[in-house]
């Protein structure tokens, strides 16, 4: 009878915490995509999404909360970030559900990122280009502070991007490339060799 949102870290099972796991022991169902449920050894009903089909299993999952069962769904790092909270919030509005809903925090690839590259972040602009125009970090690039951003493309694009729109090409700009996996990579280039570099999607960048 709870609606869980699950923040199960970056990826690795080293940052799924104690909380996470007792979410999804409570579950009848849990949702997510296939690189967050293998984090989790319970036999239990699976619902996976991909790219394509998010929002229709966000959906069946808050109706089945909706009428009684334990659901967890999974957000990579934190639900509040990026990931699934704001889509449920709306599904609950637009359905009219009540339903008891609990937010499990989950580290987010911010945190490790800013942890990796011993930054604090309190003073730092953060960033999801996720659902937003590139433009929107424009507005913040010159003021002086370090932008931690979650790219919506490769960063790759990104960079071309803003060496396009006039952003110095010789700024500092750090990648976390797949955080906390065996093959994590912390480069620390400058914008224009960005462009000219190839790295996974699976990036968290900070332009300083
Ligand atoms: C839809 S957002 C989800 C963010 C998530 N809620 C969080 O708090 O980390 C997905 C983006 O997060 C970033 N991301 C998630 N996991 C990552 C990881 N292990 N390493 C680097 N970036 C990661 C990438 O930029 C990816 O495109």
């Amino acid at each position: 009878m709870v609606l869980y949102l699950v923040g199960v870290g970056p990826g690795s099972p080293d940052f799924v915490t104690p909380a996470a796991q007792r979410a999804v022991e409570e579950s009848d169902l849990i949702i997510g995509s296939e690189r967050v449920l293998e984090l989790f050894d319970k036999e239990v009903e699976r619902l996976v999404f991909d790219g394509k089909n998010v929002r229709e299993k966000l959906e069946e999952g808050v109706k089945r909360a909706g009428k009684g069962e334990t659901v967890s769904i999974l957000s990579t790092g934190d639900p509040g970030f990026s990931g699934v909270l704001k889509p449920v919030n709306e599904i609950l509005k637009k359905f009219n559900i009540n339903v008891s809903v609990q937010v499990i925090p989950g580290i987010s690839s911010i945190q490790l990122c800013a942890a990796r590259l011993l930054l604090p972040w309190n003073n730092a602009d953060i960033l999801t280009l996720h659902g937003r125009k590139d433009d929107e970090i424009l507005k913040i690039i010159d003021n002086g502070k370090p932008t931690i951003l979650l790219p919506s493309k490769n960063p790759t694009e990104t960079a071309s991007f803003l060496i396009e729109k006039g952003v110095n090409p010789h700024r500092k700009v750090a990648i976390c490339e797949r955080l906390s996996y065996p093959d994590e990579r912390v480069m620390i280039m400058k914008l224009k060799d960005v462009k000219n570099s190839r790295f996974s999607y699976m990036c968290v960048m900070v332009i300083y």
